[in-house]
Parts: C-alpha cells; sequence; structure tokens
C-alpha cells in the first residue's frame, strides 16, 4: 500500500486503495462479485462479528469481511481512494450522494435537535432538512449570504434557541448559482458553540482536487461521487470523509440502511477517479471560455462563473481562501423569463438537457423547473434562481462546438 502522506492528490487518484498484493497480483482491482463471504473457522466467525460490531478482539484492522452489505473488498478500495484525495483518516462510500446526506443525518440528529444550513442548497438536500426531518420533530433553519458572519449568525441563534443545534450543513459552491460560503467562518462560528455541532459540507460543485474542507477544519466532507469523480453520468455514488470515529457510525448505520455500493459500480469509481483530475481541467478550461462568451452576449443577462468575482468583494476573498479553481458548473439568465429560457432550451442541438452535472457531456438544465422544482418559490427568488435561470455543467468536448451551439441558440430566442 502507498503512503497517503508522500503524494499528490493525482498521484493518489491513481494509486491509492489498491495493492496489487491482496489480488493475486493483477495490476488493477478484481471485482470481488460476491454477497457473503466464507469463514476460516467458528472462532474466527465469532471474531470477525466483534470487530464489526464492537471494534475490539484479534480481527480488528484485518481485512476480513461478513456480508457484502456491511462491507466488501472494493469498497474498502474506493473509500480508502476517496479518503486519500480529500486528505482524511476514513471515508464511507454510499449508492448515492443522498444517500450519504441521509446517513449523516440520522446518524446525527434526534426529535427536538435543530440544524442550519446554507442556501442555496440542492434540492434533494433541502428536502431531507426541511421536509422530511421536520416530520420527526428536527427544527431546520437557513441562511443566504454564506460570507457574512451576521447572517449565519442570526440562523444559528435561531436554531440554538428551537433545540440543541447538532448540524451546521454547507454547500459551497452551491448548487445552482455557485453561490459562496466562508468555510472558515463557519468552523470557527461552530468552534465557540458548546456541544460543539458538526460542519458538514457538500463539495461536490468543486470535487477532492478544488477544494479541500478538511484541511480546513470541517468535520465531514460529503461529495456526490455521481459528478465529477463518477465522471461519465452513467452511475449514482455518494461520500463522505472525516475522522475515522465519525466514519465509523456511518458505516454501521448504512449496514442498518442497505445503502452500501456494490462491488461493480466501487470498481467503476476507482476507475474513474484516476482521470478525474484530467476532465476536471478540461471541463474548467471549456467552462471559461464558455462563460466568456455568454457574458458578452446581449440577450444573457447575468452569469455566476466564479472566475469573475469581482476583486475586493468579500466572496472574491472567500473564493481565493477556499477554491482552488472555478469548476465548470455555475448558471446563467437569458433575458425574459421563462418562455425565453424554454426557447433557448428547445433549440439546443449538442448541448444535452437533462439534469446532474459532472459528467464528460456539457449539460443544461432548468433548475426552476426540475433540480429545484420542489424548492418553494419565494426561496428560490431569494437566492436568485429565477424563471430565467439555466444551469451549465460544461463538458470536455471541443469548446468551439459548445459555444457555436450555444450561439445558435440564444440567436433563437
Ligand atoms: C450538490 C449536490 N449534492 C448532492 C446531490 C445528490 O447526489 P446524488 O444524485 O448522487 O444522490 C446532488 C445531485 O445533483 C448535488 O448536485
Amino acid at each position: 500500500m502507498i503512503d497517503d502522506e508522500a503524494y499528490r492528490p493525482e498521484t493518489l487518484a491513481v494509486r491509492a486503495g489498491y495493492d496489487p498484493a491482496t489480488g493475486a497480483k493483477a495490476a488493477k482491482p478484481p471485482i470481488y462479485m460476491t454477497s457473503t463471504f466464507a469463514y476460516a473457522s467458528a472462532q474466527q466467525a465469532k471474531d470477525i462479528h466483534e470487530a464489526y460490531f464492537e471494534g475490539t478482539g484479534p480481527e480488528v484492522g484485518s481485512a476480513a469481511h461478513i456480508y457484502s452489505r456491511l462491507g466488501h473488498p472494493n469498497l474498502d478500495m474506493v473509500e480508502q481512494r476517496l479518503a486519500a484525495l480529500d486528505g482524511a483518516e476514513a471515508a464511507a462510500v454510499f449508492n448515492s450522494g443522498m444517500a450519504t446526506h441521509s446517513a449523516i443525518a440520522l446518524a446525527h440528529v434526534r426529535p427536538g435537535d435543530s440544524v442550519v444550513h446554507s442556501r442555496p442548497i440542492y434540492g434533494g438536500t433541502d428536502g431531507l432538512y426541511n421536509n422530511l426531518l421536520p416530520e420527526f420533530g428536527v427544527h431546520s433553519f437557513s441562511f443566504t449570504d454564506g460570507c457574512d458572519e451576521a447572517n449565519i449568525r442570526a440562523a444559528v441563534v435561531a436554531a440554538q434557541a428551537a433545540g440543541p443545534l447538532k448540524l451546521i450543513v454547507i454547500e459551497s459552491p452551491a448548487n445552482p448559482t455557485a453561490a459562496l460560503v466562508d468555510i472558515a467562518l463557519v468552523v470557527r462560528i461552530a468552534a465557540v458553540i458548546a456541544p460543539r455541532p458538526l460542519v458538514v459540507i457538500d463539495n461536490t460543485l468543486l470535487g477532492p482536487l478544488m477544494q479541500r474542507p478538511i484541511a480546513m477544519g470541517v468535520d465531514l466532507c460529503m461529495t456526490s461521487l455521481t459528478k465529477y469523480c463518477g465522471g461519465h453520468s452513467d452511475l449514482l455514488a455518494g461520500g463522505v470523509s472525516g475522522r475515522l470515529e465519525l466514519i465509523q457510525p456511518l458505516r454501521l448505520l448504512r449496514t442498518t440502511l442497505g445503502s452500501h455500493l456494490d462491488p461493480y459500480t466501487c470498481w467503476l469509481m476507482l476507475r474513474s477517479m484516476e482521470t478525474v483530475h484530467l476532465r476536471t481541467e478540461r471541463a474548467m478550461d471549456n467552462a471559461r471560455a464558455v462563460a466568456e462568451f455568454l457574458v458578452a452576449h446581449p440577450k444573457v443577462a447575468s452569469v455566476t462563473y466564479l472566475g469573475f468575482l469581482a476583486p475586493g468583494t468579500p466572496q472574491r476573498a472567500v473564493y481565493d481562501r477556499q477554491c482552488r479553481a472555478a469548476g465548470s458548473t455555475f448558471s446563467f439568465r437569458v433575458k425574459g423569463g421563462e418562455a425565453e429560457a424554454f426557447r433557448f432550451l428547445d433549440r439546443l442541438r449538442l448541448l444535452r438537457f437533462a439534469v446532474s452535472l459532472g459528467g464528460s457531456e456539457t449539460l443544461i438544465t432548468h433548475p426552476a423547473t426540475t433540480t429545484h422544482y420542489a424548492v418553494p418559490k419565494r426561496q428560490r427568488d431569494v437566492v436568485g434562481i429565477d424563471d430565467a435561470t439555466l444551469r451549465l455543467s460544461v463538458g470536455i468536448e471541443h469548446v468551439d462546438d459548445l459555444i457555436a451551439d450555444l450561439k445558435q441558440a440564444l440567436d433563437a430566442v
């Protein structure tokens, strides 16, 4: 096994998590297509169960497995690779980003507790914290300006008045507007609350190569691996990194929820992670050119591309501190409203009109009527998702072809 500390993320993306000595010397990871594992003896069976459920006994730290819902070799590999990329002690991997978010919430929140989250936040996460959990007696509060201390503190104070504050969940940059939350500021705010709430970040939009929240003091770094890490819009997966003491309960909960990632999808994920930096870099180059085209176009009202943040603004200072690059997902608004946005979408020939992001192909969507459909209109308005807003996830095609398609569709608006 390689020493994670000694290598850069691009190297870890290729090498971390698999040692040929464990796989009949195969240079690449075998797929362990099994639902169950044979015990060596009755005593070993008992010891493996003790190690899994109690964390004690002679099998602690061994590679032994019980049943694939509890864990399997390909899951171990992806978890080790994700932890290495995130610079964390450990990771837990699930069968979707939402399964990951749900496990984090179920592990840490009980009836009467409160949570605070940033806005905008992915529609599914919004539903979890504002529709489902309140039905179980959880109080949910949010803030919209993640770079303003007073705004964040006001949500925290309101939450504390309602019940013990257990989680501060932030998404930065946020889907779909690329709005930023000051990660270090949220960590500082959490640090003076007793008992201290956990700080959870959804790092999906930049991913492990372009933003490293664990090094900034967050407790749990969650990523929808469906997006940039999977990278080809052909699988669903999610992961969370952090200290082992926080990851271990999530793995145990996953056993109950049955939300582990299956061996074949783990193998696909390992393969995809090897090229995540190459795909991300090319997509980001394309995104800059596309954003520059859009911002100069007379039929475009605004563009939220992070590379355009004005120097001297609080958002720009936060961006310079915590983001390694501007990413390739952002939104823009056409002049007009829903009719103009729909006319534009229906004219596109190359760009694919579909939800999701972070794939090799460029995807475009209309958040108000798709990804953020279930978010109440007044909430959407506050964070700048209106009827003219379109989200773009720029892929790795030739940029001239992308711009030509955008141009002919805009001409038709
Ligand atoms: C920012 C963000 N977080 C979480 C999710 C949920 O991930 P998944 O679709 O893998 O469940 C998404 C999905 O679009 C997302 O955009």
